[in-house]
């Protein structure tokens, strides 16, 4: 799961889609293209609205997005376009390309809540349980519950 910072969508993402899979047999992870909060535990609010829904994202940290990602990773899941194009920026060849793919279908953004209210917050956590079913179903991941 890939952002900017690695704070607020990423880290919700992948708390997210650890909570509806089983961990064991999937390695699920975040990253941010950008390095602005490299170590740093997820934003306050992205952490709140996490565990308003039972969900601690609270010990992760921020790291960056690296090649060797597209060695450790089958699939990489992107927030936004532009992020989509820092990633392809570092994919070496077809096989790098071909695992990247948008959280949303067709290609939409998920918007960046970095300098909005708790509201953003709310919102991107809704599309991303929502998407991560999704994904779920598309890459046949192994459904916990
Ligand atoms: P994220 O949000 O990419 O969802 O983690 C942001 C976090 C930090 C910044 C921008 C977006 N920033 O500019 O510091």
């Amino acid at each position: 799961m890939v952002c900017l910072g690695n704070i607020c969508r990423s880290p919700l993402a992948e708390g997210i889609l650890k909570a509806k899979i089983d961990t064991g047999l999937v390695l699920v992870d975040s990253a941010g293209t950008a390095g602005y909060h490299k170590g740093n535990p997820p934003d306050v609010r992205s952490v709140a609205i996490a565990m308003q829904n039972g969900i601690d994202i609270s010990k992760q940290k921020s790291r960056i997005f690296c090649v060797s990602d597209f060695d450790a990773f089958d699939y990489i899941c992107v927030m936004d376009m532009a992020n989509y194009n820092d990633v392809l920026r570092l994919a070496r060849n077809k096989k790098d390309i071909a695992k990247v793919f948008y959280a949303l279908e067709g290609n939409l953004n998920v918007p960046d809540p970095y300098y909005g209210g708790v509201k953003g917050f709310e919102n991107v956590y809704n599309t991303l349980d929502s998407s991560c079913d999704t994904i779920i179903e598309k890459l046949n991941l192994p459904k916990i519950k």
